[in-house]
């Protein structure tokens, strides 16, 4: 008889403890360790069954340089999903997407379904959440209807596995999620961290042996209670996550994991009342409702992966009302706007220690890249200084802790992006190109952070700064 083994394991990070604690140590979340029954490790079930031998087997070992081949790819169909897988789905890979409940997983999956199953490929997607009734409406207000995707509502892994490999083996499998699965083989209750790892090891390891590109939906709450999808992580060969807020009408999708691809690569959706909608053009987008002529705007010409996307940023330096100024930012690195308000003290000559400063990306767009230093920067300062910047030009450039802008990569391409948009100037550092020829002929090259506070101060010397004003008086 199997021995039944008690452990406790974190809800959040998969941490195995042998006692309860109300406080993982591994991740530091509180009550997330949960108890549960059964082989506390289904990952060390293929190396316990091998047989002990005193000598291993040899292999032999193979050269670096050899033949190799590219790994057959089929495209879905949607391009900005594509975009960001690489070119497709790798035959036998299993891609984890994780997302917000309510952000558009089912659908942007069932999109992809329908996609795949038009091309004549066979396609299954099972939910474990929704009846086959509430998939079938979904399918329907996306005009897929008609579509030849194969559907069932289930649970259980061994059957669904079964049924997966009866006759041709499918070209596409989404599971739709991953935290509702649960395996036999497993005795934890369904939702737990051991039975979404056995589950999902299961559907791995049916990938891998009947080929079939398998896609696991997880859910994410910001404060990870659910079982997290983290420990899958490990496991998959790609983890895309899907982003955005409800409050903005488009998505964006991006790799952070892929082991056949970039990652650095985004798909760019708009929420419709008839599904997601590819956004091949998302500078548009993002730039679609601009107010002109007002203070404390700038546009900024950034990269995502290999696409130059133009965003706005928005600043509103006020002066304060409390002993402590606020430093709010929304979609940007709070300790970079840090850094930028200290470099404008330092070597900008402003004086912000009484003014509460709020930077924000507009539209909703996360920018992780130092070349958003330049952009925000200006967008502060035309914001204290009441000037507006100029309405054709686009900012972009990293700023040194000593004030001196740096250089940043793929400067033609912004600049070329720029321009497509109507914005024919550019302030950057060396924004001659690469190769010494002006892509841009207004694109003006700047090397100190004062050069930019004294160009928009020069702009702003009709009107006297609102500021200086109120000093005077
Ligand atoms: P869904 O794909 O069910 O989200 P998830 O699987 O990530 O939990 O999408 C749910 C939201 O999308 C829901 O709030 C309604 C919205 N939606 C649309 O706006 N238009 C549509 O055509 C569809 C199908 C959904
Ligand atoms: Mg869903």
């Amino acid at each position: 008889m199997a021995k039944h083994q008690t452990s406790f394991v974190c809800q959040s990070c998969g941490a195995v403890y042998n006692r309860w604690k109300g406080r993982c140590e591994a991740c530091g979340g509180w009550n997330t360790v949960v108890e549960e029954t059964g082989a506390a490790y289904p990952l060390a079930g293929p190396v316990a069954t091998r047989p002990s031998r005193a000598k291993g087997r040899v292999f032999p070992l193979e050269g670096l340089a050899g033949a190799t081949h590219e790994a057959p790819r089929t495209p879905s169909g949607l391009a900005e999903f594509d975009r960001v897988t690489g070119g497709g789905f790798v035959r036998g890979s299993v891609i984890l997407i994780g997302g917000d409940p309510g952000i558009g997983k089912s659908t942007v999956l069932m999109q992809v379904s329908a996609s795949l199953a038009k091309g004549g490929h066979r396609v299954v997607y099972i939910s474990g959440e929704e009846a086959i009734a509430q998939v079938r409406l979904r399918a329907e207000r996306l005009g897929l209807g008609d579509a030849l995707v194969e559907l069932a509502a289930e649970t259980n892994v061994e059957d669904i596995v079964a049924t997966l490999a009866q006759g041709k083996p499918p070209a596409l499998a989404v599971i739709d999620s991953i935290q509702t699965m649960w395996t036999e083989t497993v005795e934890s209750a369904p939702g737990t961290v051991t039975q979404v790892r056995g589950s999902a090891q299961a559907l791995i390891r049916f990938a891998k042996s009947c080929g079939t590109a398998v896609i696991l939906v997880g859910h994410v709450t910001k404060d990870g209670q659910i079982a997290g999808p983290r420990v899958v992580e490990h496991m998959v060969d790609a983890v895309v996550s899907f982003e955005g807020d409800t409050g903005h009408h488009f998505r964006i999708l991006r790799a952070v994991k892929n082991r056949f691809g970039p990652t650095d690569e985004i798909g760019v959706f708009e929420m419709t009342d008839h599904g997601l909608a590819e956004v091949p053009n998302p500078s548009e987008l993002f730039l679609a409702s601009r107010d002109h002529g007002t203070a404390g705007t700038a546009v900024f010409a950034g990269m995502e992966g290999t696409r130059p996307v133009l965003v706005e940023i928005q600043a509103l330096v006020a002066p304060t009302s409390l002993g402590t100024p606020r430093r709010a930012v929304v979609g940007w690195d709070p300790s970079r706007l840090s850094m930028v308000l200290a470099v404008l003290e330092a070597h900008g000559g402003l004086k912000l220690g009484m003014h509460d400063v709020y930077l924000n990306v507009a539209g909703g767009l996360r920018i992780s890249e130092p070349a958003a230093d330049l952009a925000a920067a200006a967008a502060l300062v035309s914001s204290l200084s009441g000037a507006p910047l100029p309405a054709d030009t686009v900012y972009f450039g990293e700023v040194g802790l000593s004030g001196a802008i740096r250089p940043v990569a793929q400067t033609p391409a912004r600049l070329k992006e720029a321009a497509k948009l109507g914005f024919p100037n550019a302030v950057a550092p060396n924004a001659r190109g690469d190769k010494g020829e002006r892509p841009i002929p207004g694109a003006a090259s700047i090397g100190h952070i004062a050069d930019l506070v004294a160009g928009i101060a020069a702009a702003a010397r009709p009107r006297p700064m609102p500021l200086q004003r109120r000093r005077e008086g």
